[in-house]
């Protein structure tokens, strides 16, 4: 974790109240990965205290540049808006813990809900430099909230849904999942509860409804993995990146807690925001 300065490159509204913003940050950037967050602050004459976390959206560790992809909803955000390419803030990063990939796997899933695109869009850029195929399903309300496909790599195959069906697949991202959850090795999520809900239900019946076999069935099967592990995540087949509100953001204030099946809560900034979807204790009520 580094305190660093960021210098605005560009700031732009790629969707009604959405913004991306690419900050040249190279303290930032050295070691970041996909699935990890910056906490930002806003600037001394704002008036507002708490810094803002925003996930890694795109990670470019030759240029030294990040992007940040975040919606209008207060005045903190707004404040962003306000910058203008030139202006410095300072950010704290990278933090919490990235997605893992086993690396025997070739086809990744990822699943977003509307700004949830954010959790896994670096995920997509890190898998295709490392040779794998990404199939990304995006749920959005209408299409005037669907993620810009230009925005993507070309070797993304991107399937949308919307739930007014006014373009793609008339229902919920989590209709799409049956179609690929044989063709996928892994999978990867980050959106609404309920969508992660449900995705976790789906990738805990996967195995029998399917018969697939799972990885990391040979190599140390039976031998237990510890809970919040790399190892846990990398053979999961469900990692999800969960969304909490956060204060502090270095595991502190204890803001930002879930319940895991194992009875002990966990810190979204320290111990996530990245979890293998069997660890959550989705019905927990936190
Ligand atoms: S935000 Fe303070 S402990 Fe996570």
């Amino acid at each position: 974790m580094r305190l660093g300065g960021a210098q605005l490159l560009d700031s732009r509204e790629i969707l009604p109240g959405q913004w991306l913003q690419a900050y040249l940050a190279p303290d930032l950037v050295a070691g970041a990965r996909a699935g990890q967050f910056v906490h930002v602050r806003t600037g001394d004459y704002s008036g507002l205290v708490l810094r803002r976390p925003f996930s890694y959206n795109t990670i470019d560790p030759l240029a030294g540049t990040l992007t940040i992809h975040f919606r209008t909803v207060g005045r903190g955000t707004a404040w962003f808006t306000q910058l203008r390419p030139g202006d410095r803030i300072d950010m704290l990063g990278p933090l919490g813990r990235p997605f893992e990939v086993d690396p025997r796997s070739r086809h990744l899933l990822l699943v977003a809900g509307g700004l949830g695109i954010a959790g896994v869009r670096a995920l997509a850029d890190e898998a295709i430099r490392d040779g794998r195929q990404v199939t990304l399903l995006f749920g959005a309300a209408t299409a005037r909230e669907v993620y810009p496909s230009s925005l993507l790599p070309d070797e993304v195959e991107y399937v949308v849904a919307t739930d007014d069906g006014s373009v793609g697949h008339h229902g919920f991202v989590t209709d799409l999942v049956p179609e690929y959850e044989a063709w996928a090795d892994q999978a990867f999520a980050c959106g609404p509860l309920p969508m992660l809900r449900t995705l976790s239900n789906l990738a805990a019946t996967r195995r029998q409804r399917l018969g697939v076999a799972s990885l990391g069935r040979k190599r140390g099967a039976g031998r237990p993995l510890a809970p919040g592990s790399p190892q846990a995540r990398k053979k999961a087949f469900l990692q999800v990146s969960m969304e909490q509100n956060m204060g502090c953001a270095v595991g502190a204030c204890l803001g930002c807690v879930v319940m895991t099946t194992s009875g002990t809560p966990q810190r979204v900034c320290r111990e996530g925001p990245v979890f293998a979807a069997e660890e959550i204790a989705w019905e927990g009520g936190w």
